[in-house]
């Protein structure tokens, strides 16, 4: 059950231009959440801003999260400011977890920017519930864009780095790196990134004919299934409609159920 968690800043840190990690103490959500889920962050000075601002989970230890983020506007700004010692009020966990199936024999993980932010726990989630290591493809603009790698190579993940400008690894689109790696039929992908990353590596998988999750983001009012503020277009009619609610739905999709020209 979501709830509502004063929880104190243990550490908030640039990792990257204009990117932080944050671990914050928060043993109610931490005990409840599962990789894939999402919080929503109060951010506020005085009113404003009046929403709070979703956040995955990147590391779920026993009683505190880590949130990796990436400065887009005036909230993410705000957070950026958080110090050690502050409380903060946290709501979650929120949305439904990634699904994790035995009958994959390979998982793959493919990132792009700070689409990377969910995949760390997931890894650990693999590798604790599954028993198997996923391989990561880890996709940025440029090196200095490239997050979680150490992280991934110390929990014995193989990862392949692709940059858009060469900088690091090869210079190719992730969804390339995938198509390249030519994954067998066993094989269980997961992204998250960008809309159009998203969407060219879901049009791979559709291709080689596996299974393809994607964590997809929108802009969210209430977080909990009710506003309609968070809906996406999908590709079969539902009873109510043919969308569904990032937040109550998913984060974590079907990739093959998005309308991928329609979001
Ligand atoms: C389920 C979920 C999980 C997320 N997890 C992370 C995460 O782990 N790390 C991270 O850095 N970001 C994450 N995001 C995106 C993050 O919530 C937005 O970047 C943030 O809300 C922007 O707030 P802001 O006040 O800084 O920017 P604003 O001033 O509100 O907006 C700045 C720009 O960002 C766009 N924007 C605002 N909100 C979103 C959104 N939710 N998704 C996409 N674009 C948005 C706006 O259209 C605008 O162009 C997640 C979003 C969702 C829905
Ligand atoms: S944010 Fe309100 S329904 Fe999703």
């Amino acid at each position: 059950m979501p709830r509502i968690e004063d929880c104190e800043v243990h550490l908030n840190q640039e990792v990257a231009e204009d990117h932080y990690r944050m671990v914050v103490h928060a043993p109610g959500i931490a005990g409840e959440a599962r990789a894939g889920q999402f919080c929503m962050i109060e951010v506020q000075e005085g009113l404003y801003p009046f929403l709070r601002r979703p956040m995955s989970f990147e590391r779920i230890y026993p009683d505190s999260l880590s949130i990796l983020y990436k400065v887009e506007g005036k909230g993410t700004r705000m957070m950026s400011r958080f110090s050690p010692g502050q409380t903060i009020s946290i709501q979650g966990p929120l949305g439904k977890p990634f699904p994790l199936d035995p009958h994959h024999d390979r998982h793959i993980l493919v990132a792009g920017g700070i689409g990377v932010a969910p995949f760390p726990a997931l890894a650990e989630a693999i590798i604790g519930t599954l028993g198997r290591t996923p391989e990561v493809i880890l996709a940025a603009r440029s090196e200095n864009h490239l997050l979680c790698e150490d992280e991934f190579h110390e929990m014995g993940c193989t990862v392949h780095l692709a940059t858009d400008d060469g900088s690091a690894g090869d210079k190719a689109f992730a969804s390339e790196v995938l198509r390249r790696l030519n994954p067998g039929p066993g094989a269980m992908v997961y992204c998250c990134g960008p809309m159009v990353m998203m969407k060219a590596t879901q049009r791979v998988c559709s291709d080689l004919g596996l299974p393809c999750l994607a964590s997809l983001e929108a802009e969210m009012a209430c977080g909990d299934g009710v506003c309609l503020g968070c809906v996406v277009p999908t590709v079969t009619d539902r009873e109510a409609g043919s969308s569904v609610r990032v937040c109550h739905d998913g984060p974590v999709f079907d990739a093959g159920l998005i309308d991928w020209d329609g979001v």
